[in-house]
């Protein structure tokens, strides 16, 4: 539920950048991509590609068609914050 997600800045969106531990931020929520990796359609070494940190602008260029929103929505982890509201 909402009340689990988290509160990310980018220093920690950072730490989760390996294939079995992948988050990336898109439209400020944070999703947890590695369940993902094996289904997208333009390959995992794309998809790594926002690994680790705000993949809005490489998504939106590759596919603004996508709805993320719903596709990922089981993979939300919480939302990308600023440093300094971390916590
Ligand atoms: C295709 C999802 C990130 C590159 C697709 C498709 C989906 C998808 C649903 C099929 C679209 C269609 O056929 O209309 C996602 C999601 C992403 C993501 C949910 C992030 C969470 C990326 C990134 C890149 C990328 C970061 C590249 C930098 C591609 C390419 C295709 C594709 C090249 C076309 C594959 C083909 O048709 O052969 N993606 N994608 N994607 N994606 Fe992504």
């Amino acid at each position: 539920g909402v009340e689990t997600l988290l509160r990310i800045p980018p220093s920690v969106l950072k730490l989760h950048n390996k294939k079995e531990d992948a988050w990336t931020a898109i439209n400020g929520k944070v999703y947890n991509i590695t369940p993902y990796l094996p289904y997208h359609p333009g390959g995992e070494k794309e998809l790594m590609r926002v690994a680790g940190r705000d993949g809005t602008k490489l998504f939106s260029l590759t596919h603004a068609w996508v709805n993320v929103e719903f596709m990922l929505d089981a993979c939300l982890v919480g939302f990308l914050v600023s440093e300094s509201y971390a916590s």
